[in-house]
């Protein structure tokens, strides 16, 4: 098998770094002036983590496109880290909120779109009470904490490697087998240890002692692994998951926010799970802030006998704008005309001419590498086999290589997922912008491999 020589790397790199600066002058000269009001120079300081020196600052965006302010045309395989799932302003959703955004935005009172929307999520999931939030990461955080008052007890258990937002008791990670703040944390409010315990992926006699003590409220976890780079469940994990909750009296809280790139109704509808809560954001409101979490009726049942309503609005759950009328139109049409059957129907498809245009290109090589599939979700790492769990993931990266792979295609009018090599398919997608990629990386490896 072929090693990219690290000597070869630091050459193209130098090289990509300088082609990026000479053809984003624009970007350049914003980012520049960002210096003066954004910290950073950002309006989110981890967009400093894209590769290239500077952001690309975007000029506007349609289907599977944008176009930044230099005026160079990308193959969006990014899509706002699945934010724009549904591709960029996808027309019948822009109606709807254009539509909408005319007869009122937020008022803290429901509209009809609330109960539909309600409805099509139960249909979906297969969960009968549903909440809205802003963002997938107040789902979670809502989800936490009803699960811990309808349970009275203080913990959560969640998975090495997991990314679940900005959700105090998810910063966490295993070091040495020890639970940690994950690297980077900032500011955590209590040492995680103290709320959150966190065990492998694929591991069910950790999650057996993890649970045993019975102090945990909720297991909180993604069907399949997403974050670092995609980690699926091995045979029989799931049951043994759901088996070890119900038996500890444990509540299983799966978040869809991405794993809905496996189909309409995620990989809960596709592979029978049964969680107690559900969570979802990003795609579902075509890029307005929406999110959402379904419960089962026991759920419910226990949330409704211990609710004082008199004080639900100062419990710790809630949002002033969260269920407001622009996010459910939004939701509503995303719903019903753009993520639907026929949409995966396409998207999944393409999803797979991804995947085969990698490993025609790993294979083609010999390179000690492996291309991933979720449904219309494509990632590909640099070690030969898959990982089983995040630190096995983690411990797979290679930082230099994911740089120039990233820069390479971006100056090639090809957007990848930032901090991963992750590529993610919408409505909009089309077989040519597939195989852009495929071609891109062909040559990256190519010159790669040429020093
Ligand atoms: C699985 C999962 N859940 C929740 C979130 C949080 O989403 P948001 O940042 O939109 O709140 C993310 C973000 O990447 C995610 O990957």
């Amino acid at each position: 098998m072929p090693n990219v020589s690290r000597e070869r790397l630091a050459q193209l790199a130098a090289r990509e770094q300088e082609r990026f600066r000479r053809d984003h002058p624009r970007s350049e000269a914003l980012f520049r002036r960002a210096q003066g009001s954004l910290l950073a120079g950002v309006p989110m300081i981890w967009m400093t983590r894209w590769a290239g020196s500077f952001p690309v600052f975007v000029d506007r965006a349609g289907g599977s496109r944008f176009v930044d302010v230099d005026g160079h045309e990308y193959v969006d395989l990014c899509l706002g880290d699945t934010g724009a799932m549904t591709g960029h302003t996808p027309p019948s959703a822009i109606e709807a909120v254009r539509a909408q955004m005319e007869r009122g935005v937020t008022l803290m009172l429901p509209t009809e779109d609330a109960v539909w929307v309600g409805e099509e999520l139960g249909r979906r999931f297969g969960l009968p009470y549903w909440q809205f939030t802003l963002s997938a990461t107040d789902a979670n955080r809502f989800a936490i904490r009803l699960c811990r008052h309808i349970t009275g007890r203080p913990r959560i258990l969640v998975y090495n490697g997991c990314y679940h937002g900005t959700v105090d008791e998810t910063v966490i990670s295993l070091e040495g087998g020890r639970p940690v703040p994950r690297r980077g944390s900032l500011g955590p409010p209590v040492d995680p240890a103290l709320t959150t315990r966190a065990v492998e992926w694929n591991d069910p006699a950790a999650l057996a002692a993890a649970l045993q003590r019975g102090d945990v409220a909720c297991v909180l976890a993604e069907p399949v692994m997403t974050n670092v780079g995609i980690v699926h469940p091995e045979p029989g994990y799931h049951e043994e998951l759901r088996r070890l909750t119900r038996r500890t009296g444990t509540l299983l809280v799966i978040d869809e926010t991405h794993t809905i790139c496996a189909g309409p109704g995620g990989y809960t509808r596709a592979h029978h799970l049964e969680p107690d809560v559900l969570t979802i954001g990003k795609p579902i409101g075509s890029g307005v802030p929406s999110g959402a979490l379904g419960c089962t009726q026991e759920v419910t049942e226990r949330i409704l006998a211990s609710l004082v309503v008199r004080d639900s609005d100062v419990g710790g759950i809630g949002g002033t704008l969260a269920g407001n009328a622009l996010s459910l139109a939004a939701m509503r049409a995303t719903l019903a005309e753009v993520l639907t059957e026929e949409a995966f129907a396409r998207m999944i498809p393409l999803g797979e001419r991804l995947e085969q245009g990698v490993c025609g290109v790993i294979e083609a090589h010999g390179l000690p590498w492996h291309v991933q599939r979720l449904g219309c979700r494509v990632e590909y790492r640099f070690r030969p086999d898959p990982p089983r769990n995040g630190a096995e993931a983690a411990a797979a990266e290679d930082p230099e290589l994911d740089e120039l792979i990233h820069l390479y295609c971006l100056n090639r009018g090809v957007l990848l997922t930032p901090f991963h090599n992750m590529a993610l398919i919408s409505p909009a997608t089309t077989e040519a912008d597939v195989d852009r990629h495929t071609e891109v990386l062909g040559d990256a490896v190519r010159e790669l491999l040429a020093g």
